[in-house]
């Protein structure tokens, strides 16, 4: 899905963010903004605020920030383009996309045609289960406690005995032999010919976040091999890049993931209230799956079984989350084999309270290797310390988060500091050739954090003037005279300050415009930090000048300040020269020329 920036600008311009906001939390209006609480954080007092002239809104309790776009981003939890499609709906309008090349088109409209077919067989298995012909299937779902409402809200259906029933409805339709197959609802046999691929199953359809049917899970009633049957690999099914139930957890109101293995461990956790439960699809955990959760910038707890198999599987999913920059915590769900079978004996209260003791994943790694050696053997007792410590790299060289995990390592298992480290070097893995200096003694305190990195800070000097030259092109006649957009502080600050530049120098600022630039969500948020809502509210003239000679003043000492700790041999005469600008302009009268207005 692609969208022309003409139409991503229409579609933000019919989308008022007072009223889209509105419709999501209460605002009032107290002085030029609308306040509300933030949807972002936890907080009792409203610091969330929208200013519809600019169509943004700031959160100065957590600094989230944006437009119109970026809100349902972040409220709805969806991609960009979802966003835009989002709104593009609610303002009733034609969601257009941008001219894809021939072959691409042929590609999509077969897609969509194979989503289809699953759609239409999903009803078909739907309105199976609740007909006399799927008794079997709806008792065996009541059977394992779920009620009318869960089955309706996950779409489960029956799959018959008679391999024909699903292949006939879906000709009917319309669908060709060829197009049927390929949706991997049905195989052709050359003695039987066309039947269907699930037969004397109940159907867990795999929905994905937009709403689509991409496939199948399938299970036996009571015994039988294989117990789920899942669909083929297909164009449209991708095992390793969709989560089921993803399409509810994505829009969870939970500031995490519950991860399971199973379908109907997923299907109990929400019957339960936990919505944001989800599982891979029939396979173990993979990299892509771990990618997607990142992006959605949740915790992950883990719900694995409890037997070896889902020992093992846990074992390998802190890993690729681990990888990804994500430190799972595993629940245990002793002494029940898997959650839909915890959550039938004891409750949603019982389960909360697992959450609550979850333990870290990296130390549980860490637990089970130990228990793998025998340790009144010294070499034994070497490789353990050597393989505890190699799991360090699991950080992927975070030299921050290596240090405190290897702490931890230093108090649980009593590896002496040095040894640590010599280990670490001895570990470092090719990759990691240049990454990731180990430190010399590890188990440092952690420092207190510094808030933004270094690299990316600004002053509120620099935020005001660049909040006030883009309320006002007169200002920045005057800004532009002392200050250069490579004078702001490098990062964020920097990066508005160039594109807000260009766009003034062409005379034509739009904030809006300023904000599309960037793909960034961090650098947007940013962006709307630094262009907060209003400029400063001054009454006279003179005052409005001596603030503006302020400002311009304590971005320049702040220039100074960078040019002092830079790598730069000729930095000792820049900071003269920077120095002489500012005792030059501190003896100035600024003025604001109309000439060129
Ligand atoms: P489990 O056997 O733990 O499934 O397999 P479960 O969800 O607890 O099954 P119930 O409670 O007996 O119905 C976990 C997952 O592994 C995949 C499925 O995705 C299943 O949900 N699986 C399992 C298969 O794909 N095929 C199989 O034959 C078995
Ligand atoms: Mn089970």
């Amino acid at each position: 899905m692609y969208f022309t920036d003409e139409f991503i600008e229409e579609v933000r311009s019919r989308n008022d963010i007072l009223d889209v906001v509105g419709s999501y939390i209460p605002l009032k209006k107290k002085g030029n903004n609308y306040w509300g609480l933030c949807p972002f954080h936890n907080e009792k007092t409203p610091s969330f605020s929208v200013y519809p002239p600019k169509q943004m809104f700031h959160c100065f309790g957590c600094g989230e920030g944006g437009n119109v776009i970026s809100f349902v981003m972040k409220y709805e939890n969806v991609s960009f383009q979802e966003a835009v499609k989002i709104l593009a709906e609610r303002a009733g309008m034609e969601v257009k996309t941008a001219e894809d090349s021939p072959a691409d088109k042929e590609r999509r409209q077969r897609s969509d045609l194979l989503k289809q077919i699953n759609s239409d067989a999903a009803l078909f298995f739907m309105n199976n289960l609740s007909s006399p012909h799927g008794e079997r299937g709806l008792s065996y779902f009541k059977d394992r406690g779920l009620t009318d409402e869960t089955i309706r809200h996950f779409g489960l259906g029956f799959a018959g005995n008679n391999g024909r029933e699903v292949v006939d409805y879906l000709r009917k339709k319309g669908y060709s032999d060829e197009l049927i197959i390929a949706s991997g609802m049905a195989t052709n046999h050359e003695k039987y010919g066309m039947s269907s691929a699930f037969f004397g199953r109940v159907m867990f359809p795999i929905i994905t976040p937009d709403k689509k049917v991409i496939g199948f899970g399938g299970r036996v009633l009571g015994t039988g091999e294989p117990k789920y049957l899942n669909t083929s690999e297909t164009p449209i099914f991708d095992k390793r890049r969709n989560l089921y139930g993803y399409n509810f957890a994505k829009r969870s109101r939970k500031k995490y993931y519950i991860l399971c293995e199973g379908y109907m461990d997923v299907i109990s956790m929400h019957q339960a209230g936990f919505d944001s439960a989800i599982a891979s699809l029939g396979t173990a955990f993979t990299e892509e799956q771990a990618a997607m959760i990142k992006r959605d910038r949740r915790d992950v707890y883990l719900a694995y079984d409890m037997d070896e198999a889902g020992e093992k599987a846990a074992l390998k999913a802190v890993r690729m989350l681990t990888n990804v920059g994500i430190t799972p915590k595993r629940i245990s769900i002793k002494p029940c084999k898997d959650p839909d079978e915890f959550l039938n004996r004891n409750g949603a209260e019982e389960f909360e309270k697992r959450i609550e003791e979850a333990e870290n994943g990296f130390l549980y790694i860490e637990d089970r290797v130990k228990e793998r050696y025998n340790l009144s053997d010294p070499e034994e007792q070497y490789r353990c310390k050597r393989e505890i410590v190699e799991n360090l790299w699991m950080f992927g060289g975070d030299e921050v988060r290596m240090n405190s995990y290897a702490g931890s390592v230093v108090s649980r298992f009593g590896i002496p500091a040095s040894e640590v480290s010599k280990l670490l070097e001895e570990t470092r893995p090719p990759e990691y050739a240049s990454k990731g200096t180990v430190p010399k003694t590890v188990y440092t305190p952690p420092k207190k954090p510094s808030g933004k990195k270094k690299e990316n800070e600004w002053t509120p000097a620099e935020s005001s003037l660049l909040t006030w030259m883009t309320d006002e092109p007169a200002i920045f006649r005057v800004v532009k005279k002392y200050l250069n957009a490579d004078d702001f502080s490098p990062g964020s600050c920097r990066e508005v300050a160039v594109k807000a530049y260009e766009m003034l120098e062409a005379g034509e600022f739009d904030i809006q415009k300023l904000l599309a630039g960037f793909e960034d969500e961090e650098v947007i948020k940013d962006a709307t930090g630094i262009l907060q809502n209003s400029a400063p509210d001054i009454d006279t003239p003179e005052k409005r000048m001596a603030m503006l000679k302020d400002l311009i003043i304590k971005v320049m000492e702040r220039k100074c300040d960078l040019l002092m700790t830079a790598d730069d041999p000729e930095k000792e005469l820049k900071v003269f020269n920077c120095r002489l600008e500012i005792d030059r302009l501190k003896q100035e009268k600024l003025r604001i020329t109309d000439e060129e207005e």
